[in-house]
């Protein structure tokens, strides 16, 4: 008996010994860091109090001018850079892509089709699949789904119409009814459904949608792991998404390619291009073929990646002009305008002519970067011929971009809300790698053209129409979902919205 003892206090010491000297890597190298929490690492106010991309923010802030490229870090146990130099981030990001290519998260291609998107996955079979997938975004492609975007932003229209009335003006929470507007573009074009979320709020693929982003198979503690341990976890067969989500994925998705196979409708959408690669899979063309799987899971990302960052960014745009009336008209006068040039009629061309209004959309992004923070994985030792620079193979690699989008060397008076940051001329006068809501290079944004277009459309709709102002309802400044990874306000966003004449 007590030799067992003694052998459980041996190995109890050792595993103390050896975590303690982990923790202690970053004092060890020199680099600049804070203190760890043996258990949370630099995350123990994650979830409860802080957001994460806030995390990120402070500590790039708090490092950046330090001599060092990067600051140290633990993400939960795991070793984590702090990018904190904007040279360094053109490496990671681009010019050393190579060493950087993968987010290192959880994905498990065999036991959870779901799991494996694009985001997640590595390596060749990413930058595969990122060429097959690639010409699916293309601006043409964009134009052809364009009328499909104007169509349900006419019916987003007709939503605000009714709850409207001339000469008042009720207080409406604006990201439910805009993430509706998303909602149906994204279902119309990644999985050919008239999903109808506008009329029926408690349509059945966004109830199921809005599951799977926040719901895991074993909730919080295993999700820790997941992500700390992605490869073990696969190793360990661990699915992230649930069954129930899962099941109704694949029955869409199959009914949809059947029916589309049965009757050659074309719709000019994602889920043609996805159903023409599946055809040359059948017909034996795997090199430029999705099995039904790999279908299954991109139609899957293409939703939960581009509706919740779309009407998150709808939302703080109507926010922030609620809050700048001297925008909100410039930004009408200009909408008018381009719409009297083009018939009234919203035009695919006519909408990028809307210059102020995609600067409205970037100083949104700005300030409000739905995903706050970008991660990529060491594959192999980097720099291991400059110490400064050097990052251990297998180290997380953390670039803060909502830290870089409020450096006030960068953007001064980060916090003011002036989409003149965004004139051509401002912009060539910034360091590249600035602004980085979609990321930045090879494994940036797929979706950054059609997201943005997304969002244009439906705020031309809604700036052409009404009018938004503060309410006393207005939580300001807007309290964040702590626990989420997208930034989202967590109590809506509450406006008055008065019907214009027109
Ligand atoms: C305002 C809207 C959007 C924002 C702010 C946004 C933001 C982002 C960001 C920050 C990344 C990571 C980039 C990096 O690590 O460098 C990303 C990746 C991705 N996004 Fe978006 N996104 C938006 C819309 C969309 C849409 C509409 C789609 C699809 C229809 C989409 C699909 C994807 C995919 C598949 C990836 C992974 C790309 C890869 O790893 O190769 N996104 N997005």
């Amino acid at each position: 008996m007590s030799m067992l003892f003694t052998l459980i206090a041996l190995t109890l010491s050792l595993l103390i010994f050896f975590a303690r000297r982990h923790l202690q890597y970053w004092r060890r190298r020199n680099i600049p860091h804070d203190v760890p929490h043996p258990l949370f690492g630099n995350l123990k106010d994650w979830q409860n109090k802080r957001h994460i991309g806030h995390i990120f923010r402070d500590y790039y802030l708090k490092y950046k001018d330090s001599c060092y490229p990067f600051a140290g870090f633990f993400f939960f146990f795991t070793k984590t850079v702090v990018v904190t130099d904007l040279d360094l981030v053109k490496r990671v990001l681009i010019k050393d892509f190579n060493h950087f290519e993968n987010r290192g998260i959880f994905y498990n291609e065999i036991d959870d089709p779901l799991s494996a998107t694009l985001f997640s996955i590595e390596g060749q079979k990413w930058r595969h699949l990122r060429h097959k997938l690639t010409p699916t975004f293309t601006s043409g492609k964009m134009k052809n789904m364009f009328p499909i975007v104007v169509k349900v932003g006419e019916e987003m229209d007709t939503i605000f119409k009714g709850k409207t009335t001339f000469g008042e003006s009720p207080v409406l929470e604006v990201v439910d009814l805009v993430a509706r507007y998303t909602a149906d573009v994204i279902g119309n074009c990644a999985f050919g459904l008239n999903c109808n979320s506008l009329h029926n709020p408690e349509a059945e693929f966004v109830t199921i949608g809005k599951r799977a982003v926040v719901e895991h198979r074993y909730g919080n503690m295993l999700d820790i792991f997941l992500f700390g341990f992605p490869k073990l976890s696969r190793r360990l067969r661990l699915k992230l998404n649930v069954q129930e989500v899962e099941d109704f994925y694949t029955r869409i998705v199959r009914e949809t390619i059947e029916y589309r196979l049965k009757t050659k409708e074309k719709r000019n959408d994602f889920m043609d291009s996805l159903i023409e690669m599946y055809k040359n899979e059948q017909a034996g063309n795997s090199e430029d073929g999705l099995t039904f799987n790999e279908l299954l899971a991109q139609a899957f990302i293409f939703f939960v990646a581009g509706f919740e960052t779309s009407s998150t960014t709808m939302g703080f745009a109507l926010f922030e002009l609620a809050r700048h009336q001297d925008v909100q008209d410039k930004l009408r006068e200009e909408i008018n305008h381009v719409l009297g040039k083009h018939n009234n009629e919203f035009t695919y061309e006519g909408v990028k002519e809307m210059k102020f209004l995609e600067q409205v959309v970037m100083e949104t992004l700005r300030i409000y970067p739905v995903l706050a923070h970008l991660s990529r994985v060491t594959e192999t030792d980097f720099s291991p011929e400059d110490p400064k620079y050097f990052i251990a193979k297998g180290t997380n690699v953390v670039i803060p971009a909502l830290g870089i989008h409020f450096d006030p060397e960068i953007y001064p008076d980060p916090e003011k809300f002036k989409p003149e940051r965004f004139t051509d001329e401002a912009i060539a006068e910034r360091p590249s790698c600035t602004w980085l809501p979609f990321g930045e290079g090879p494994r940036n944004c797929i979706g950054l053209r059609f997201g943005l277009m997304q969002a244009c459309v439906g705020l031309a709709y809604l700036i052409r129409g009404y009018k938004f102002s503060v309410a006393p309802e207005t939580e300001i400044p807007i309290q964040v979902v702590p626990k989420s990874v997208l930034l989202s306000a967590k109590n809506g966003i509450h406006l008055k919205v008065e019907k214009l004449s027109k």
